[in-house]
C-alpha cells in the first residue's frame, strides 16, 4: 500500500465573495487571528504525514509562495531588534523537510481542473486534496491525519464529509451509500451542488480529500457540470464506477471561510483559544452588551 505523501491545494479561485479584501490577495492568506488559511492547511497537511505540498496558484498568488519561502531581510531585522520568537513564528512555517511545488493554473476553469493541474508531478500515488476555506478544528488528531487512518484501513479514496441543513444541500457536493460504521459509508452516489428535492441525502462533501491516482484519467474526460465549471464531484462519481469510495464523517467543528459568517466565527473562536490573547479577548467579548 502506497503511503499519502503528497497534498494539493487548489488556491486559484478568485475568491469573490471576499470583495475588496481579495482583489490583489488570495482568499487563502486572510488570516484567522494571526495565520493565514493556507497555513493552517499546510500544517494539518504536514501533521499527518504529507511531505510535498503542490498548490495550484493563479492570478494574484504571489503572496502564499513568498509565505513559504525564507524571508531574508524580515528575518535579519527580527534578529537584529532581538524579537526571537516572531523570527521563530517566521522561520518555523514549515519544516525544512517538507517541499513545496508551485503550478500554475492558467484559467479558473473549477477545482476538477485545478486537481488535475497536479498530474505531472503526483504519479501513480494515492494523494489528499485540501480545500483551505474549510477550516477543522479537533482537538485530537486533526481532519487529514483520521482521513489517512481510514485511508489505511479501506485502501480506497476517502472523501470528508459531514451533515449539513437540508436547504443547504446546493452549497456542497452530495453523497449517499451504505452505512459501514460509525463514521465511514460506502458512496454509491455523489452529485455537486444538488437543490434540496434532488439531493439523495444531507451528507456532505467538506474540502478534504484522499483521492487514488484513477482520479486523474477521469478528470480528463470530465465535462463542465454545476455552475459550468469542471467539477471533481462529476470525476469522483465517474472513478465509483470502477472503485470503491469511502466518506469518513471526521471528528471535528467545521467553519466555513469561504463565507464571512464563517470566516467571523473562525476568528472569534480561534481568538478565544489563542494562548496570549484568549483571556482578554473572552473578558472583551463579555464586557459587549449583546
Ligand atoms: C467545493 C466542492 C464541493 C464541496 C465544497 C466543500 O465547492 O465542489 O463538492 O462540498 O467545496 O467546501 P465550492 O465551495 O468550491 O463551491
Amino acid at each position: 500500500m502506497k503511503k499519502i505523501r503528497k497534498a494539493v491545494f487548489p488556491v486559484a479561485g478568485l475568491g469573490t465573495r471576499f470583495l475588496p479584501a481579495t482583489k490583489a490577495n488570495p482568499k487563502e492568506m486572510l488570516p484567522i487571528v494571526d495565520k493565514p488559511l493556507v497555513q493552517y492547511a499546510a500544517e494539518e497537511a504536514v501533521a499527518a504525514g504529507i511531505d510535498t505540498l503542490i498548490f495550484i496558484i493563479g492570478r494574484n498568488k504571489r503572496a502564499i509562495p513568498d509565505h513559504f519561502d525564507k524571508a531574508y531581510e524580515l528575518e535579519k531585522e527580527l534578529e537584529e531588534n532581538k524579537k526571537m520568537s516572531l523570527l521563530k513564528s517566521v522561520q518555523e512555517i514549515l519544516p525544512p523537510e517538507v517541499n513545496c511545488i508551485y503550478i500554475r493554473q492558467s484559467e479558473a476553469l473549477g477545482l476538477g481542473h485545478a486537481v488535475l493541474c497536479a498530474d505531472p508531478v503526483i504519479g501513480d500515488e494515492p494523494f489528499a486534496v485540501i480545500l483551505a476555506d474549510d477550516l477543522i478544528y479537533n482537538e485530537n488528531e486533526n481532519c487529514l491525519q483520521q482521513m489517512v487512518s481510514a485511508y489505511e484501513e479501506y485502501q480506497s479514496s476517502i472523501i470528508g464529509a459531514e451533515l449539513v441543513p437540508h436547504d443547504e444541500t446546493h452549497k456542497y457536493g452530495i453523497m449517499a451509500g451504505l452505512e459501514i460504521s460509525e463514521r465511514v459509508m460506502r458512496v454509491d452516489e455523489i452529485v455537486e451542488k444538488p437543490t434540496p428535492e434532488d439531493a439523495p441525502s444531507d451528507l456532505a462533501v467538506v474540502g478534504r480529500y484522499i483521492l487514488t491516482p484513477g482520479i486523474f484519467e477521469k478528470l480528463k474526460t470530465t465535462q463542465k457540470g454545476a455552475g459550468g465549471e469542471i467539477q471533481l464531484t462529476d470525476a469522483i462519481a465517474e472513478l465509483r464506477r470502477d472503485e470503491k469510495i469511502y466518506a469518513y464523517h471526521f471528528e471535528g467543528k467545521r467553519y466555513d471561510c469561504g463565507s464571512k459568517l464563517g470566516y467571523l466565527q473562525a476568528n472569534v473562536e480561534y481568538g478565544l483559544m489563542h494562548e496570549e490573547l484568549g483571556k482578554d479577548f473572552k473578558e472583551y467579548l463579555k464586557s459587549l452588551e449583546i
